[in-house]
C-alpha cells in the first residue's frame, strides 16, 4: 500500500454513483437488510453461508473466518453483520488503518465472548506488525505478546476464547497469502444484475413510503451500477426531485428525466466514468495507457480508479486492462457514440479473419 492510497481513500470523489460511502447515507441504515432473507441477489454467496453459519450453531462452534471482497457499495458490511446475528452473537466492528498498535489488537481480541464475529473492514489496510499477531491469533486463538522493552521484555501468551474474523476488502490482491490463506471462507461479491436491484429499490421505495411505479424501479435499478448502495442513494435523489415537483406518484418519464439531471447515463455512468473513458479515446487514441497516466491525467487517485470506477467499466465491458495499460474497447467507443478509429477497425478485421481460420482448421483436423 503507498502513503498516497490511505489519503485518496478520506475523500474517495464526490460522485453520486460512487460505491464509496458519503455522509448522507447515514439514513441508509433504515434500508440495510437485517437478515439473509431480506438480502436480495448474491445467491450463491448467501446460500453458503447459511449453510455454514447453521452447521457452527448446530455445533456450538466458532464459525471459520470469512473473507468477503468486492467493489465498494455491494453489501460486504452488511452480510457481516446478518451472519453475525444469524449466528445469535455479538458483532464487534474496527478497520484496518485504526488498529495502530499490537496493543490495540489485543484488547479488541480480548474482549471478544465465545463465538463472537470480529468485523475487519479494510483488512488490506492492516499494518504488517499488526497482520502477525493476528496470525496466531486466528489459527489456535492465542496471542502472542511482548511486554516491556530492553533487556526487560519477556513475550506472553495469552488464550483467547474462539471468535469468527470477517474481514471486508475492496482489493483482496493486496492481502499477503499468509492473511488470506487463513480464512476458510472466502466470499466474492459480484456486482448485482438490474432483476435483483429492481426488488432493492422496490422495497427501498416502500420503506421510504414512496409511490414508484415497476418501470421508474426498474430504470433506477438498470442506471446504478450494479451496486445496492448507488441504487438507494438515485432513489433518494428520485424521491427528491418527485417530491419537489409535486408528483404524488413517480413513474420512468420522471424518474428518467431525475437521473438526466443527476448526469447518470443509460447504463449509469456519471461524468466521472465518462471523462475517465473519454481521456483514454481523446488523449490516448482509445489506449493502451497506463493506470499512473490516467490517474495523474484526471487528478483522480489510481487506487480510486482502481477500485471504484474501473471495475464496472471492465464488468460492463466498455474497457479492458491489458499487460500494456487499459484501452477502451468497440462497446466503450459505442457507449461515447464515436467509431473505432480506422487503426483498431482494421486490427480487428484480422482478429476475425484469424478466428475463422482457427475454426476452419479445427473441423477439417482429425480428433
Ligand atoms: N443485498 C442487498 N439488499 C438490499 N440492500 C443492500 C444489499 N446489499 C447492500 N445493500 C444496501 O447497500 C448499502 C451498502 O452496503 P454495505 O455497506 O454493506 O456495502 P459494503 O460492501 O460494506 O461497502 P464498502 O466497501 O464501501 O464498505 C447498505 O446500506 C445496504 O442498505
Ligand atoms: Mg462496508
Amino acid at each position: 500500500m503507498t502513503p498516497a492510497a490511505s489519503d485518496s481513500d478520506a475523500d474517495p470523489s464526490d460522485r453520486l454513483v460512487a460505491g464509496h460511502i458519503r455522509p448522507e447515507d447515514a439514513g441508509d441504515v433504515s434500508l440495510r437488510p437485517q437478515t439473509f432473507d431480506e438480502f436480495i441477489g448474491q445467491r450463491l454467496a448467501c446460500e453458503n453461508l447459511r449453510v455454514f453459519v447453521q452447521a457452527a450453531r448446530t455445533r456450538g462452534e466458532a464459525m471459520d473466518h470469512v473473507l468477503l471482497h468486492g467493489p465498494p457499495g455491494l453489501g460486504k458490511t452488511t452480510l457481516a453483520q446478518i451472519i453475525a446475528r444469524e449466528l445469535g452473537v455479538g458483532f464487534r466492528a474496527t478497520a484496518g488503518p485504526m488498529i495502530a498498535k499490537a496493543g490495540d489488537l489485543a484488547a479488541i481480541l480480548t474482549n471478544l465472548e465465545k463465538g463472537d464475529v470480529l468485523f475487519i473492514d479494510e483488512i488490506h489496510r492492516l499494518n504488517p506488525a499488526i497482520e502477525e499477531v493476528l496470525y496466531p491469533a486466528m489459527e489456535d486463538f492465542q496471542l502472542d505478546l511482548i511486554i516491556g522493552e530492553g533487556p526487560a521484555a519477556r513475550s506472553v501468551r495469552i488464550d483467547l476464547k474462539p471468535f469468527t474474523l470477517v474481514g471486508a476488502t475492496t482489493r483482496s490482491g493486496l492481502l499477503t497469502t499468509p492473511l488470506r490463506d487463513r480464512f476458510g471462507i472466502p466470499v466474492r461479491l459480484n456486482f448485482y444484475d438490474p432483476e435483483d436491484l429492481e426488488v432493492i429499490v422496490r422495497r427501498g421505495a416502500g420503506k421510504l413510503g414512496m409511490d414508484l411505479t415497476a418501470d421508474g424501479a426498474a430504470e433506477i435499478a438498470r442506471r446504478s451500477r450494479g451496486t445496492p448502495r448507488v441504487a438507494g442513494r438515485l432513489l433518494r435523489r428520485v424521491r427528491d426531485f418527485g417530491a419537489v415537483a409535486g408528483r404524488a406518484r413517480v413513474d420512468r418519464v420522471a424518474t428518467d428525466a431525475a437521473l438526466r439531471r443527476l448526469e447518470v447515463d443509460a447504463l449509469g455512468l456519471d461524468a466521472m466514468d465518462r471523462r475517465y473513458l473519454d481521456c483514454i479515446v481523446r488523449h490516448h487514441g482509445g489506449g493502451p495507457v497506463g493506470v499512473e497516466t490516467l490517474a495523474a491525467a484526471l487528478s483522480e487517485a489510481r487506487d480510486t480508479l482502481e477500485e471504484v470506477i474501473e471495475p464496472f467499466l471492465i464488468q460492463q465491458g466498455l474497457i479492458q486492462r491489458t499487460p500494456r495499460g487499459r484501452m477502451v474497447s468497440e462497446s466503450g467507443y459505442r457507449h461515447l457514440g464515436l467509431a473505432l478509429p480506422p487503426s483498431r477497425a482494421e486490427a480487428r478485421q484480422f482478429d476475425l479473419l484469424d478466428d475463422r481460420n482457427d475454426t476452419g482448421d479445427g473441423k477439417g483436423a482429425p480428433s
